[in-house]
């Protein structure tokens, strides 16, 4: 969507009525109504913009220019079917925790492992070695063959797909590779890319590994480690895709708007991770499953709760009281700091593209914040918890789409004309 909306808007409208900028082609435009500094700062922001190579597809130095152009596309999709991948793993992973399925294959055997149990005898010995582990003992005396095949498809079915992505990885890769289309700079963050992917499996098979001894829960701690790097992993396909978004039009937008959104989409990033954070402290420590009221714990905005475990920091971190409410005040604070981020970005003018993520990041962030809640108060069910998960990564995708956006294809020029309506511009 943002894509037709870059290239397609000649002028900008502040809310104050004033026009901004012409983004290329249309450079001097606005010359006949610009003071002459204006005119000159204008031009030469301008000028930047037309003379930007991934505008033009001219220039040798950008790295995104030495991949060949027929291949970008293809080279996108790719990068794009990654970052689809990992979204379809994260609702899978949710609904392997959300169904207490994470615990059900005890071992970890990257290639075999893809290949379930095929009859009777092979479902008899890994049910046998489930027994032996705490889950069982502990939680799930009595559990029958076919619930335990339940618990080991959703689990099975996570790793499968996981591992599906290291096959979309790898396959285009190579025809890449052997068609001559990697250039060294995409080789390398393609290769980032994948030693992530490798670190994620390792870091899911840490967080199923401390699940197996003494209690039959995985460290939370590791559970965040696990869903924050299905973020990154998330995000550096979708900046990557971005990136390889050549000949886009670049926009103008009035000076002070770009370090408007920068420091914007700073502060709500910082806040954003460590709300994904706490949430999956929350899901690790299952917080959900207490204090099912809102806005009040045990009838007050703070709970006595609060603080019962020792020493007072360890609460936030390991009770899942002060965990829950954590996430419920970041959560707070987060939505009120989007929201006042999103008159900032109206008030300062900017260009089309930021204007409709702006509207995105808000509307979603407000959906995100009813989904908690309702979340919560219907006790976590296994729908509202996938959904909530996967929201966040969606509102995720839209900040990582405009910090590219601002960072990549936004210039900044001064305000050229104050005219108050449109129709004074000449065509
Ligand atoms: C507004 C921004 C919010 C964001 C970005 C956010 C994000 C997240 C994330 C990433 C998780 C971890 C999910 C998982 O690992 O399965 C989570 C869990 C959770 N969140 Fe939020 N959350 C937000 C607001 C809220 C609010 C306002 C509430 C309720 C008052 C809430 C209640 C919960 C609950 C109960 C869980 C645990 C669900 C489970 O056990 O699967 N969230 N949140």
């Amino acid at each position: 969507m943002a894509e037709s909306a870059v290239s397609s808007p000649r002028t900008a409208q502040s809310p104050a009525g004033r026009l901004y900028f012409h983004p290329v082609p249309g450079v001097g435009r606005s010359d006949h109504l610009a003071g002459s500094t204006e005119r000159a700062e204008a031009k030469s922001a301008m000028n930047r913009t037309t003379s930007n190579p991934s505008a033009t597809g001219a220039g040798t130095g950008d790295w995104r220019l030495q991949v060949p152009e027929s291949a970008r596309g293809r080279i996108r999709t790719w990068l794009w079917s990654i970052a689809g991948m990992t979204f379809l793993v994260l609702i899978v992973g949710g609904i392997t925790r959300l169904t207490q399925s994470g615990l059900s294959i005890v071992d970890w055997d990257p290639v075999m492992g893809v290949i379930p149990p095929l009859n009777e005898a092979q479902w008899q010995e890994a049910f046998d070695r489930y027994r032996q582990f705490p889950e069982y003992q502990q939680l799930r005396r009595g559990m029958t063959m076919g619930e335990f095949q339940f618990i080991f498809f959703w689990e099975w079915f996570h790793r499968v797909v996981a591992r599906a992505i290291g096959v979309v990885f790898l396959v285009p890769f190579l025809f890449f590779w052997l068609r001559g289309h990697l250039t060294r700079a995409i080789t390398v963050r393609a290769l980032v890319l994948f030693g992530l992917g490798v670190a994620q499996g390792i870091m899911g098979w840490l967080m199923v590994a401390s699940g197996l001894v003494d209690r039959p829960t995985v460290s939370h701690y590791r559970l965040a480690a696990h869903l924050s790097l299905a973020f990154v992993i998330f995000g550096y396909a979708v900046w990557l895709a971005r990136e390889l978004k050549t000949g886009e039009t670049r926009v103008a937008v009035p000076v002070g708007a770009r370090p408007i959104m920068r420091r914007g989409l700073a502060a709500v990033g910082v806040l954003f991770g460590l709300q994904v954070v706490w949430g999956a402290f929350v899901a690790g420590l299952k917080a959900g499953a207490y204090h099912n009221t809102f806005p009040l714990m045990e009838g007050r905005l703070v709970p006595p709760t609060l603080l019962f475990m020792e020493p007072t920091l360890v609460n936030f971190v390991q009770n899942p009281i002060a965990v829950q409410w954590v996430h419920r005040v970041l959560g707070t604070i987060l939505g009120l700091a989007v929201l006042a981020f999103f008159f900032q970005v109206l008030r300062a003018g900017a260009d089309v593209v930021s204007r409709r993520l702006n509207v995105a990041l808000l509307g979603l962030m407000a959906l995100q914040y009813v989904l908690g809640v309702l979340t919560l108060i219907y006790f976590v069910p296994v729908s509202l918890g996938v959904i909530h998960q996967a929201m966040a990564m969606v509102i995720f995708g839209v900040w990582v789409w405009w910090v590219h956006h601002v960072q990549k294809v936004a210039v900044e020029v001064r305000p050229t004309i104050q005219a108050t309506t449109r129709a004074q511009v000449p065509a």
